[in-house]
């Protein structure tokens, strides 16, 4: 091979105190995972020699505890974007150790493009193979690196040997021309091929390639429990009911699913649906459920941006490739997650909600309004601009002391204008063609919790005007009640008059 081998130590040596790092992959997958270590490990000594550094770091979504956890328990980051969920990471942010630029994931690309994040000195890509021409077949996640390999000044390669280079196929590589030359993105069905199976790099930028053995250590799921067969239930009940209803086409349509335990059980009890036909998926990310789906005929095909499998269904699908490989296609996110796409083709969204309010508007992303928990993600790409557009979450949390349901989300992601069902363990609030007042009725009535319905209507009652009749010193009652008694029951709507 024409390019130098290094050690990772080697490359992290390469990278300096204020560079932009631009990283392939999406949530585990395709991200690279030792360079970052060394990296961290750099930081420390820095830091213990009295100098600064810091790193400004962009990906497609999450990372893992390779990259996320140890950089920033090395105070490693002075910008981070466009989304993450590991709790040191968590921490830094919420403490201003880190800037944090939480972006809708189908704009981060372009936006580095268009100038905004400045320059992109290193780009980090994880290989499964790469020939002296600078071709290479990605791993199981793509994000945003075709961007990050075309802007960067130096490319490292982790070359990792445990990802089999019959990967290749399994790649859509496309970047849209940036306006005013932008055409169409010519995907008109969910498994629609568009660019190349392989990332092409200039090879004079290739700085070394590291050998790595790794897995991507994607965290096993939980079983799901009660709550969140519950949710699974519901949606599919849903889904069944609107099928027949004739308001979704006969072919089905294409859907997305949000990332964590309950995106994970609903996937698995729509595969258990005998009344729902077999369907494709058009997603950013797939989980474990989905290769089971594909392996029993119910998914028929996946688009997605990452394959965010355990390492024992990672194992799974490598060892039977040949059955998998035309039936799943990985994009760039700004492709998996294109609105343009999601609204031609009719995606039918799922998403999950930290809360949502009476009047159907979404926080996915802040803690009683405050803290920041993940990001966006690609929720806001799939929620704005779906056939149908569901979020889902459980009813209480924390054993009841908090309501997912409340007089005024925290912290609006989604507005009332995007969100068209709400569906929690109580049931389904249909909220289209409602005007305000009936949305809250609505979702009192079959989403909130029993122990909290009588509280939420005498909200309702609090005899505000207006359409939308919030009586605004008394919206954040709830969120109060939490901060000051740690108990949302105890909300007292007259306490701030
Ligand atoms: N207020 C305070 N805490 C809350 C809460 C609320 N309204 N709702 C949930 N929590 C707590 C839970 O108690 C739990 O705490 P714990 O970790 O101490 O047990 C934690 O938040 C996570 O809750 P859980 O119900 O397990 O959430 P989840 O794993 O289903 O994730 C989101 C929910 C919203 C955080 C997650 O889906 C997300 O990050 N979404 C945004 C990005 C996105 O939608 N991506 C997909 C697009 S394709």
């Amino acid at each position: 091979m024409a390019f130098n081998t290094i050690t990772a130590k080697e490359a992290a040596e390469m990278i300096n105190n204020g560079d932009t790092v631009g990283l392939s992959g999406f949530t585990a997958p395709g991200t690279p995972k030792f360079i970052s270590e060394e990296l961290a490990k750099k930081a420390e000594r820095e830091h213990e020699a009295g100098r600064p550094f810091k790193i400004n770091l962009f990906t497609g979504a999450s990372t893992s505890d390779h990259v996320d956890g140890v950089l920033s328990r090395a105070n490693a980051y002075n910008m981070r974007a466009p989304y993450q969920n590991v709790p040191d990471l968590r921490k830094r942010i919420n403490s201003h150790d880190c800037h944090y630029f939480d972006r809708h994931l189908s704009e981060m690309a372009q936006e580095m493009r268009y100038g905004t994040y400045g320059p992109i000195d290193v780009a980090i890509i994880e290989a499964a193979d790469i020939n002296d021409k600078g071709e290479i077949v990605l791993g199981c996640g793509m994000g945003n690196v075709p961007t990050f390999a075309a802007m960067a000044k130096k490319i490292f390669i982790e070359l990792n040997d445990k990802l089999p280079h019959a990967l290749l196929g399994m790649h859509d590589v496309y970047m849209p021309l940036d306006p005013p030359y932008r055409r169409e993105i010519p995907i008109f069905a969910a498994n629609d091929r568009i660019g190349s199976p392989i990332l092409k790099v200039d090879p004079a930028k290739i700085a070394g390639i590291v050998r790595t053995s790794s897995y991507d250590c994607v965290k096993p799921f939980t079983a799901p429990d009660e709550v969140s067969k519950q949710i699974g239930s519901n949606v599919v009940r849903f889904l069944v009911s609107e099928y027949k209803a004739g308001r979704l086409p006969k072919e089905f349509l294409p859907l997305q699913s949000g990332v964590g335990n309950v995106a994970n059980a609903v996937l698995y009890d729509l595969g258990e649906s005998k009344e729902l036909p077999n369907f494709m998926m058009y997603t950013e990310v797939i989980q474990d459920a989905v290769l089971d789906l594909l392996q029993k005929g119910k998914c028929t095909f996946a688009s997605t941006c990452s394959m965010t499998f355990t390492d024992e269904t990672e194992q799974k699908l490598f060892s039977d490739l040949s059955f998998f490989h035309d039936k799943i296609l990985m994009r760039p996110a700004e492709i998996s997650n294109n609105p343009e796409v999601i609204r031609r083709i009719g995606v039918i969204a799922m998403n999950t909600a930290l809360e949502a309010d009476l009047f159907g508007s979404v926080n996915s992303t802040h803690v009683l309004g405050t803290k920041m928990m993940n990001g966006i993600g690609g929720s806001g790409d799939f929620t704005r601009n779906a056939y149908l557009s569901i979020f889902s979450c459980p009813s209480i949390s924390k054993g009841g002391l908090i309501s997912n349901i409340v007089p005024m989300v925290a912290h609006p992601d989604h507005s009332e204008h995007s969100v068209d069902i709400l569906i929690t363990d109580q049931g389904i609030a249909d909220l289209r063609h409602k005007d305000p007042v009936e949305r809250a009725h609505e979702i009192i009535n079959n989403c909130a919790h029993p122990i909290y319905r009588p509280l939420l209507n005498d909200y309702l009652k609090l005899g505000a005007g207006g359409q939308t009749p919030h009586t605004l010193h008394a919206a954040f009652a709830f969120h109060n009640a939490f901060n000051e008694t740690g108990d949302m029951r105890n909300a007292d709507y007259a306490k701030y008059v």
